[in-house]
Formats: structure tokens, C-alpha cells, sequence
């Protein structure tokens, strides 16, 4: 992963959105995707969300998304004093490297990517392994509004509205056997339609593979996403089902999931096997440890832009040290990075 860190600068007030508007426009945005489904217009409550969420797309919700929007929880989580992300941003400056490496690529050629219909495989050390259709997969769970910090290892970060639901209920649905010590999560193979699998971009050994402690997994943060900013997931952002564990680096964060494994031992994962010197197991949000190649004290707030770099202090497990920071007691985070 490269890298550009701008000279460091404080966040202008002037840059931070105020959480009202994207409160406000929250509600909205849920009653207006509510009524898009049952075939009304949508409408905003003030001119104000309409200009600054103007670009959010509504997108084009399978109906086992929408039937789940009136029961959603909304804020379920929120980070407060900080602006949401613009969509746009979210959306066009992206790592998805099976759409290739640039940050634009996968905006660009994530669209060839078919999500209906999506089948999702549970193995390994379960009690009950099944092979699924993804809204049949997604009944048991009730979406729920997690705004999470979104801190990438290459020192960039985002804050972003996802929609998903806690590991831990999927956990509870497949039973874990006693040998069960890790999860493992991969993402679909399909050279057909993902040009960096194809091309000679042969570094990575594919599919994408990431994983977690099983303990990790069951922390209320982490969750699986559908949706964000009250929609479905846009493809290149990992459409139709991806990791978000907030307090770890973007890149645990594995996309496009086809197969959930519970399984014995730790598993290979993507980056550690590239270059296991650079990147961690763990991945945890870490100021104090740096990447051999820069410093992780530090991260360019997206929007940032040369007049405006954005550039904060990068918080030990991204702020999530008072929910996380137990399940690491006793371990070395620098040399368990
Ligand atoms: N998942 C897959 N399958 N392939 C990838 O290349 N990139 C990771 C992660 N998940 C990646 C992936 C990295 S490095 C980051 S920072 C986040 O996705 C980026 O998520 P975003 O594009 O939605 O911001």
C-alpha cells in the first residue's frame, strides 16, 4: 500500500460538518428510502441536508434490504464532533484492489459485479454450516446505524454511516463447536469480472482472506455491513457483505464476503502474507507503532486537499480503546501489531 501524508495541519472548525445536519438528515433519508420503496418520492426537510447530501445516490435496494428499513435502529452508534464523510468521497477513493490498485478503479469497474443473487457459505466449527442465499442469510438479523472512524494503514481516514448487525448475533445463529478459535472471512474469486485477479497484479495470492480472534469477533463494534449512509452498499465499498472492525486498519475490513469459516487455527490473511514484517494479524489502530515505512501518529481526515490537508492525531484503537482495549491485556501491540 502507498502512501501520501500531507505536512501536518489542524482540522479548521470550518471543514467539520455540524452532526445536526447529518442527524436531520438521517431521519430523512430513512423515511424517504421507506417511501422510496413504497413507490413515493423522496423528500428532505430543509434546503440545507438537500445541498450537503445532495449526493448521496439512493442506489438500487434488493427488497430484502428495504423490507428492513423501518425496523432499522438508526445511530445505533455514533461518533460525535465529527463530520460524516461525503459519499462521494466514500465512494471514489476506495482500496478494492480486485478492481485494481489506483483509488478510483474501483468506482470505475466495480459496477461489473453481480450481487443478486449472492450466496454466502457458513463452515468450519459450527454447529449448524449452511450454504445460503443472501436474504435468506440475512433474516435473523435487525440492521442497525453504526457511524465508525474509518482508519486505513496507508494514514487516511473516513467517518463513515454503515448499516449492518453484530457478529455476535450470527455467532449465536451457527453455534461455534469448542474448537472454534478464530472466524475467517473470504471474498468471491471471479476473474471474470474482477480485473486485478486477472491481471499481473500477482502479489496478492486471491481470494482476499481476513480474520479475527473469536473474542474479537464477539466485541459489540464489529459487525457485518449491508448498507451505508441509509443504503445498500455500493459495490466498489464491498457490496453485498463486508467486515467493518472499527478499531483495526481498513484493510481487515474484507469485501464482497462469500465464505465464513470458523475455524482452529489463525488463518493466513491477505496482507501478512504479502508482507508479514508491515502488516499485522491484529491490525489495531496504533499511534505508538508505526509502519516501518511511515508513521501512524498521524491521518489525513478525508476531504483533504493541499490548501486543506486535514490532518489529525490518530487516536490508540482509532477512540474505540474503552470498548476494545480489554480484549488485549497482557499483549505485547508491538510486537502483536
Ligand atoms: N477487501 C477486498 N476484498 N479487497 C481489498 O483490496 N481492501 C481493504 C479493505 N477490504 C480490500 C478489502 C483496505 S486496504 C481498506 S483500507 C478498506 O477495504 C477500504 O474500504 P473502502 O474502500 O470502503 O473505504
Amino acid at each position: 500500500m502507498l502512501i501520501k501524508l500531507p505536512k501536518a495541519s489542524d482540522c479548521k472548525e470550518s471543514d467539520v460538518t455540524p452532526e445536526s445536519f447529518y442527524l436531520s438528515r438521517r431521519a430523512l433519508l430513512g423515511s424517504s428510502l421507506a417511501a422510496m420503496a413504497a413507490g413515493a418520492l423522496p423528500r428532505w426537510a430543509s434546503a440545507e441536508d438537500a445541498v450537503r447530501y445532495a449526493d448521496v445516490e439512493p442506489g438500487r435496494a434488493p427488497a430484502w434490504f428495504t423490507d428492513k428499513l423501518p425496523q432499522t435502529k438508526w445511530q445505533a452508534v455514533a461518533v460525535t464532533g465529527e463530520a460524516i464523510t461525503p459519499f462521494k468521497d466514500a465512494t471514489h477513493y476506495n482500496n478494492f484492489y480486485e478492481f485494481g490498485t489506483d483509488k478510483g478503479d474501483p468506482a470505475q469497474n466495480a459496477g461489473a459485479l453481480k450481487t443478486e443473487p449472492w450466496t454466502v457459505v457458513v463452515d468450519g466449527e459450527v454447529g449448524k454450516p449452511g450454504r445460503y442465499a443472501l436474504e435468506d442469510f440475512m433474516k435473523p438479523y435487525q440492521l442497525e446505524e453504526r457511524v465508525y472512524r474509518l482508519r486505513c494503514v496507508e494514514a487516511w481516514s473516513m467517518v463513515i454511516p454503515w448499516m449492518g448487525f453484530p457478529i455476535s448475533a450470527l455467532l449465536k445463529q451457527v453455534e461455534p463447536t469448542s474448537k472454534a478459535k478464530y472466524i475467517r472471512f473470504e471474498t468471491l474469486q471471479d476473474p471474470k469480472v474482477m480485473p486485478g485477479q486477472r491481471s499481473g497484479f500477482a502479489l496478492i495470492d486471491w481470494p482476499y482472506v481476513e480474520g479475527l480472534r473469536l473474542d474479537e469477533a464477539m466485541n459489540p463494534l464489529a459487525i457485518l455491513a449491508v448498507g451505508m449512509y441509509g443504503r445498500e452498499l455500493p459495490n466498489q465499498n464491498g457490496a453485498p457483505l463486508r467486515l467493518i472492525v472499527p478499531w483495526k486498519y481498513g484493510f481487515k475490513s474484507v469485501k464482497s464476503i462469500v465464505r465464513i469459516s470458523l475455524v482452529e487455527q489463525q488463518p493466513k490473511t491477505t496482507w501478512q502474507s504479502i508482507a508479514a514484517d508491515e502488516y499485522g494479524f491484529y491490525a489495531n489502530v496504533n499511534p505508538q507503532v508505526d509502519h516501518p515505512r511511515w508513521t501512524q501518529a498521524r491521518e489525513r481526515r478525508l476531504p483533504s486537499g493541499l490548501f486543506s490537508p486535514n490532518v489529525r492525531d490518530t487516536q490508540m484503537f482509532n477512540g474505540y480503546a474503552d470498548e476494545v482495549a480489554s480484549l488485549y491485556a497482557g499483549l505485547d501491540l508491538r510486537k502483536n501489531y
